[in-house]
């Protein structure tokens, strides 16, 4: 099975992901060792912690690309970024300073682990309302979801897409974001699964982890929306 891995920080000296070229580098031979064929590089847009990392990513993923072409020519590559919410975000999404997934009008978005659910609900909606369709990144994160289902069944009614990490399935995060994760599964709210990867060993970019965990709750063909479908759908701009 191949794999579609949407949420990634892959890109080096931009954030706290990949550190060098020769790291950048390493990360997506993991990526394609694990079954990864298309890869959405998602630096992010928290100008409070990492400054404004456009330009600096923009540069960073034409020598991934190019790399690429030499060493995995049947991987795809596609540019986005990972909006950190903050109250001002409207101007860098307005003058493209901050990308959405692929030029799409899919928008990956996060907050702080511990967020509110009201300061949560009403920044989504502000995107709503604004004409993106937000992807709210590792879902399974929040505590303040944990027991708001009707809420993201809402949500995603309005346009909304839910995304979790591969390795929150084998309690990375620890057993409460691990029955979340699986929560969220089993209740058929998830659009797709990604590594979210920062680096080659603690949070390497590997998406076959959560397989097993995914067989016990899930068919063959909705394993292959969550894994490649859906977020071949996005960056493609179509209709979820
Ligand atoms: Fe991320």
């Amino acid at each position: 099975m191949a794999f579609f891995d949407l949420h990634t920080h892959i890109l080096c000296g931009v954030d706290d992901g990949a550190r060098t070229d020769q790291e950048m580098q390493e990360m997506l031979r993991i990526a394609y060792e694990d079954g990864t064929r298309a890869i959405c590089l998602t630096p992010h847009y928290s100008p409070y912690l990492f400054g404004d990392t456009s330009a600096a990513s923009e540069r960073a993923f034409e020598r991934l690309r190019a790399y690429a072409a030499e060493t995995f020519p049947d991987l795809e590559l596609y540019l986005g970024h990972e909006l950190g919410y903050h109250e001002s975000c409207v101007q860098a999404l307005n003058d493209g300073r901050c990308r959405t997934l692929g030029g799409s009008r899919y928008l990956l978005v996060d907050f702080p682990a511990p967020v509110g659910f009201f300061e949560l609900r009403s920044a989504v909606e502000r995107l709503l309302r604004m004409g993106y369709r937000p992807v709210l990144a590792h879902a399974e994160r929040y505590r303040s979801l944990a027991h708001r289902l009707g809420w993201i069944r809402d949500f995603i009614d309005q346009g909304g897409l839910i995304q979790i990490n591969a390795s929150s399935a084998i309690g990375d995060l620890g057993g409460f974001t691990r029955r979340r994760w699986k929560n969220l599964i089993r209740h058929r709210l998830v659009h797709m699964i990604s590594s979210d990867g920062h680096n080659t060993d603690t949070r390497a970019p590997k998406m076959s982890v959560c397989l097993p965990v995914l067989e016990k709750y899930c068919t063959p063909e909705e394993i292959g929306m969550l894994m490649w479908g859906n977020a071949k759908t996005v960056i493609e701009n179509g209709r979820i």
